[in-house]
């Protein structure tokens, strides 16, 4: 008999054909995701489900599906959705995606960098109100990229592929800050590890891509904005959990940085009145970063290929806690 799966959203047919044939799977049809109460209701009795990051999986979770649940497959790198370590108490394997989005989301990481530095919302904008008046000398002035600083915060897959593009790409000098020293960084991008405290003083441009764990959280508030160049740009492709929107809100309308570039924020999507929305010099994405046919694609295979071991009781391509 074949294992009952959940699929909590459509994902790409390159993983997904796969599951529909060799489980009794349930697909999730609609674009927005199922609340928390119908993501249980469906879960229930399942031995597998299909997770994206936008569905909370924790011990009440746990405790509604019932013992016979095996597997958690995360369609994303990142799992702070998931409560890993209760999955783990209870024998539960947790899968995730890694590799296969570090290009696409690094390029996204780039996309808003020159976004940002170089006034394109503002730009954008102009044209579309039609107040596009004359080619004007002193107007949609921006920030040079050349010989610059990059400060990448969490030096992983991603951190490393972005500073990758800035150091060859632009010839930035790369710090970084990690919980652990990257050789492979210091060799390949001549990158020096420095504190927080030190990037943030001597970068010009920021750009986040930790996880989001419970250092990570809020990580960047007031004071970190304060600690920053007048000329730096921000960028967070990582989770918006890592930073105070209203902090940000302040440093973007004071002064106190020139401009962000946001592919996540908390929540997702951005509350209606955030005013976040509403600066020219904040460009905001809607979690696009892994959005490429390759990425969703490897992604959904990755997935698929996790949720089905984990089904048989075999180690998974990507686990994120071995059992
Ligand atoms: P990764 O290789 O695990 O990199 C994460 C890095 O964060 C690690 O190098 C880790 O350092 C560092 N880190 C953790 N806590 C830190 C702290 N307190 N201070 C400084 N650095 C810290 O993961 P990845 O594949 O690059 O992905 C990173 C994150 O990007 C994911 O977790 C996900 O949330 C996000 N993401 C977003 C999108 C999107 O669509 N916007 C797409 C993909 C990924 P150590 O190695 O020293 O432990
Ligand atoms: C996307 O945000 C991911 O973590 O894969």
């Amino acid at each position: 008999m074949s294992s009952k799966v959940f699929v909590a959203r459509n994902i790409p047919a390159a993983g997904l054909d796969r599951i529909r044939e060799l489980t009794d799977c349930t697909v999730w049809p609609d674009r927005l995701p199922p609340s928390p109460g119908v993501l249980i209701e469906n879960s229930i009795g399942c031995h597998g489900v299909l997770t994206l990051l936008s569905d909370r999986i924790d011990a009440a979770f746990f405790d509604a599906v019932g013992p016979q649940l095996k597997v958690i497959s995360n369609f994303a790198v990142g799992y702070n959705n998931i409560d890993f370590e209760e999955a783990t108490r209870r024998g539960i394997a947790v899968g995730n995606t890694p590799g296969v989005l570090t290009d696409s989301t690094a390029d996204t990481a780039l996309a808003l960098l020159l976004a940002a530095a170089r006034c394109v919302r503002e730009g954008i904008e102009n044209v579309s109100r039609r107040e596009w008046l004359t080619w004007e000398p002193m107007g949609f002035i921006g920030q040079d990229l050349v010989g610059k600083t990059i400060g990448i915060v969490g030096m992983g897959r991603i951190g490393h592929a972005t500073g990758k593009r800035l150091h060859f790409g632009w010839g930035m000098n790369v710090l970084y800050t990690s919980r652990t020293d990257k050789p492979d960084a210091d060799n390949e991008l001549g990158a020096t590890r420095v504190s927080l405290e030190q990037l943030l003083a001597e970068s010009d441009f920021v750009s986040v891509h930790t996880d989001l764990n419970p250092e990570t959280t809020r990580m960047f508030g007031a004071s970190e904005f304060a600690a920053m160049k007048s000329n730096a740009v921000f960028v967070n492709t990582a989770r918006g959990g890592v930073v105070d929107e209203a902090a940000l809100h302040s440093a973007l309308t004071t002064g106190q940085i020139f401009a962000a570039g946001l592919d996540v924020t908390d929540p997702e999507p951005l509350t209606g009145d955030s005013p976040l929305r509403e600066l020219a010099n904040c460009v905001i994405l809607p979690h696009i970063a892994s959005g490429t046919v390759a990425s969703r694609n490897a992604m959904a295979e990755i997935a698929a290929d996790n949720l089905l071991a984990g089904l048989a009781g075999r180690p998974m391509r990507h686990q994120v806690n071995p059992l």
